[in-house]
């Protein structure tokens, strides 16, 4: 693609934004190196709330976010973060940054990717991805544990969902920790590990939708504080249908 430019050095592959940065250190992807240096920011308590291995830090005086590949429901001594080589567009990071590059290109509202780190070793590889921080966000899922969420940001998730199946979007794992919303209540998709762009059916929109709802009614299943009411979701579909 025409806005990442791609460095070899040895095993290692570092791909970047030239539109944000005109060099990317490769020690910006080692969490040691970050934070023998002091560049992890204060914020990084709560961006552990994920799978773990996320970290924030500023380079460029741009805030970005640091996340490790790693297969999900994998005990954590059997931590598995070794994938299959077949071309470098193929890795999970270069696809990823591909994926969130076109989304943004396109006015979504996506995280601005920063660049792709892979180390190859021999078959497999690690990957990582670098990402710009979404300033002062919250996950949907970590929001509703502390207070509902307006029918009308509802109705704004179901449009903005649309939107991006509009484009053909496919997004892996939608879900309610992959949705934030910031400050303002602008609402952002996170996480494009596996997305791709596919052939329009109205199927796999539909499936996409269920998965989320399913994610919500899961958590609200297992918090009694959780606050999710199935009418949210009529709210979102309205939005969506709009
Ligand atoms: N660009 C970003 N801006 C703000 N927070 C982020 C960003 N990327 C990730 N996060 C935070 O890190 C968490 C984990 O990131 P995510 O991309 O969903 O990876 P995973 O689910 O594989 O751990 C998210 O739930 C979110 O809280
Ligand atoms: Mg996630």
């Amino acid at each position: 693609m025409k806005d990442i430019e791609v460095n070899y050095e040895g095993d290692d592959i570092v791909a970047y934004n030239k539109l944000l940065f005109e060099r990317f250190p490769q020690a910006l992807f080692d969490p040691d190196f970050l934070e023998s240096n002091s560049l992890l920011s204060i914020n990084n308590a709560e961006l552990q709330h994920g799978r773990g291995g996320i970290y924030g830090f500023e380079y460029n005086e741009i805030n970005l976010v640091l996340r490790h590949y790693r297969r999900g429901g994998v005990p954590a001594i059997f931590i598995d973060d070794k994938y299959l080589w077949m071309t470098l567009a193929k890795t999970r990071a270069m696809q990823e940054m591909e994926i969130l590059l076109t989304m943004h290109g396109a006015g979504l509202p996506v995280p601005i990717p920063a660049a792709a780190h892979i180390h190859r070793n021999g078959l497999t590889y690690q990957a990582d991805i670098i990402t710009v921080l979404i300033p002062n966000a919250k996950t949907l899922s970590s929001l509703l544990v502390e207070d509902s969420v307006s029918s009308e940001e509802w109705q704004r998730m179901g449009q903005i969902i649309k939107k991006f199946h509009h484009y053909n979007c496919h997004h892996a794992d939608l879900n309610a920790h992959n949705i934030m919303l910031d400050q303002q209540k602008e609402i952002y998709l996170i996480d494009f590990d596996r997305s791709i762009i596919k052939a329009s059916s109205e199927k796999w929109k539909m499936q996409n939708l269920g998965r989320l709802k399913r994610s919500l009614e899961k958590l609200a299943n297992s918090n009694k504080d959780f606050h999710y009411h199935p009418t949210d979701f009529s709210s979102l579909m309205q939005g969506y249908a709009d």
